[in-house]
């Protein structure tokens, strides 16, 4: 079983996909870690992002390791690192790289083989994963994304700007739609479930009850 969820930026995917696939005791990868973690080690070996030989050398020598949600790179967990401000203002530019995307989508159809698992991006029902079993595309009012967001950041004690991550928001939505190779897109064949205004538990209800009737159409 495949569920796939994509959609636009802080629309809600790993927070809903995680709580899902507790509920239905599946498997869950959060495929937008993969690009920032890749983003941080570019960063933290200071490759240009037109390098190719040098981002070939590293995706073919690249360590990292997923367990229970907690992303791993060269052993050490990075799971806070990648939601920095300077991942997410990076990580459309690399994550538009035709080589990053080919090796990414390759390990995420490694790692999901032979398992229930509910994957959230931006491609996993378009390319990923054409002919998952259940499609989900979430959107979102933008200021509403942001202000989640926002509030995600100062609850977690931190600093933020809401015109900051607003703007951030737009920008990465715009260069994730754009982008040639699997732009962000809703699947024809996808069921668009609109959050906003609506609190977690609605949507994850929302998306329980579509897992029903699809698995009682089967
Ligand atoms: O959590 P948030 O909605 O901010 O974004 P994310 O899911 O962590 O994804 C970060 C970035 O990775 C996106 O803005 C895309 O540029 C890229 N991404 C992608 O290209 N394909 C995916 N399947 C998932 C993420």
């Amino acid at each position: 079983m495949i569920i796939a969820v994509d959609g636009p930026a802080g629309s809600g995917k790993s927070t809903i996909s995680k709580l899902v696939a507790k509920e239905l005791g599946m498997i869950h990868l959060d495929t937008g870690a993969m690009y920032r973690l890749f983003t941080l080690k570019l960063l933290k070996e200071k490759v240009s992002f037109e390098d190719k030989d040098k981002i070939n050398e590293l995706l073919e020598n690249l360590d990292i390791n997923i367990e229970n949600d907690r992303f791993f790179l060269d052993g050490k967990d990075v799971s806070e690192e990648i939601r920095k401000s300077e991942i997410s203002e990076n990580v459309s530019e690399v994550s538009a790289i035709k080589e990053v995307r080919e090796e990414m989508i390759n390990l995420q159809r490694k790692f999901s083989s032979s398992k229930d698992i509910i994957l959230d991006g931006r491609d996993i029902g378009t390319v990923v994963f054409p002919n998952a079993d259940i499609k989900i595309f979430l959107v979102a009012d933008p200021k509403e994304r942001a202000e989640r967001r926002y509030k995600e950041v100062i609850g977690k004690g931190g600093k933020a700007s809401f015109q900051e991550i607003y703007e951030s928001i737009v920008n990465r939505d715009r260069l994730d739609t754009v982008r040639e190779i699997s732009p962000l897109k809703k699947a024809e064949d996808a069921i668009e479930v609109d959050t906003t205004g609506k609190t977690i538990e609605e949507v994850k209800n929302m998306i329980l009850s579509i897992y029903k009737t699809k698995s009682n159409d089967c």
